[in-house]
């Protein structure tokens, strides 16, 4: 087990910076904590989603099956949520990086489209492994589309329909019990497997297969940096470990890469 270098250390931000000063392919692989401080709330720390709602009545296709309205409802409920945040500090440190250095990525679990919106179309897109709240697609012919829409949830036909087959459409969100897409996840496994690092931010490191990325950088010989305010399953495994919020730790550790 590599050693655990973690922030209150003196060392700490020493060795995360020196390793990412050498490496020349970084993945920077990101969860909610990144999108906390723009106001976006996470899921499983306190004041968490999945504190108040319970994910099987609105994150599976069997809920969506039971009451698409009532799931609608409340994907219209985050959109307006997140419409009325701005990417941190962090989405943008992280957004300069990709735009500036030719072998760093952002694969995000995030479906916020905070990264995007940081990124302003410059350097390559972020990898969105759980889709967006801001794409939606149909049921019946799988045609899906860009849509900021406020979603009207007064009934089922007041929902967003498809405009070729006219079926209901879904938000194009990977749900409990659904593969990812394997195309995207694919490129995320490739990169991550040929990083000399990876950047993991703010994510719980609980749900796979994403969690399981951080693992193949360091089979692949990589190192692991963790950046987040509480530790997780990754800060046995990561080479140094900083405790922070992401928006404070990040740009620090990325201000002279
Ligand atoms: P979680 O809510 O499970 O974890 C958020 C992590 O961010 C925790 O480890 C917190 O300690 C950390 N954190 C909170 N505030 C932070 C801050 N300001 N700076 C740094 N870290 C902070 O969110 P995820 O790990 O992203 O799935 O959850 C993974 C997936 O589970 C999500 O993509 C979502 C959910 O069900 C889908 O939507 C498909």
């Amino acid at each position: 087990m590599s050693k655990v270098v973690e922030r209150e250390s003196a060392e700490a931000l020493g060795v995360a910076r020196s390793l990412l000063r050498r490496a020349e392919r970084i993945v920077a692989l990101t969860g909610a904590g990144v999108s906390a401080e723009s106001g976006v709330p996470t899921f499983r720390g306190a004041g968490g989603l999945w504190k108040t709602y319970r994910a099987e009545d609105l994150a599976t296709p069997e809920a969506f099956g039971r009451d698409a309205r009532l799931v609608w409802e409340w994907y219209g409920w985050r959109r307006s949520v997140v419409l009325s945040c701005a990417p941190n500090a962090a989405h943008r440190a992280l957004a300069g990086a990709s735009a500036t250095r030719p072998d760093f990525r952002v694969v995000t679990q995030n479906v916020d489209g905070l990264h995007v919106a940081a990124s302003d179309g410059v350097g390559p897109p972020p990898l969105e492994l759980h889709g967006s709240l801001f794409r939606i697609r149909c049921t019946g012919c799988g045609v899906g589309r860009e849509d900021r829409s406020v979603i009207d949830a007064t009934s089922i036909e007041t929902l967003p329909h498809c405009k070729t087959c006219t079926a209901l459409m879904r938000p194009d969100i990977v749900w409990f019990g659904e593969p990812l897409n394997a195309t995207i996840l694919g490129e995320a496994a490739r990169l991550a497997s040929m990083a000399d690092v990876c950047l993991v931010v703010g994510t719980s490191a609980v749900v796979h297969p994403a969690a399981g990325l951080a693992d193949l950088t360091r089979r692949g010989g990589g190192s692991i940096i963790e950046v987040n305010v509480a530790s997780t399953p990754i800060t046995d495994v990561a080479a140094a470990s900083l405790r922070g919020p992401a928006a404070v730790i990040v740009p620090e550790l990325l201000r002279h890469e």
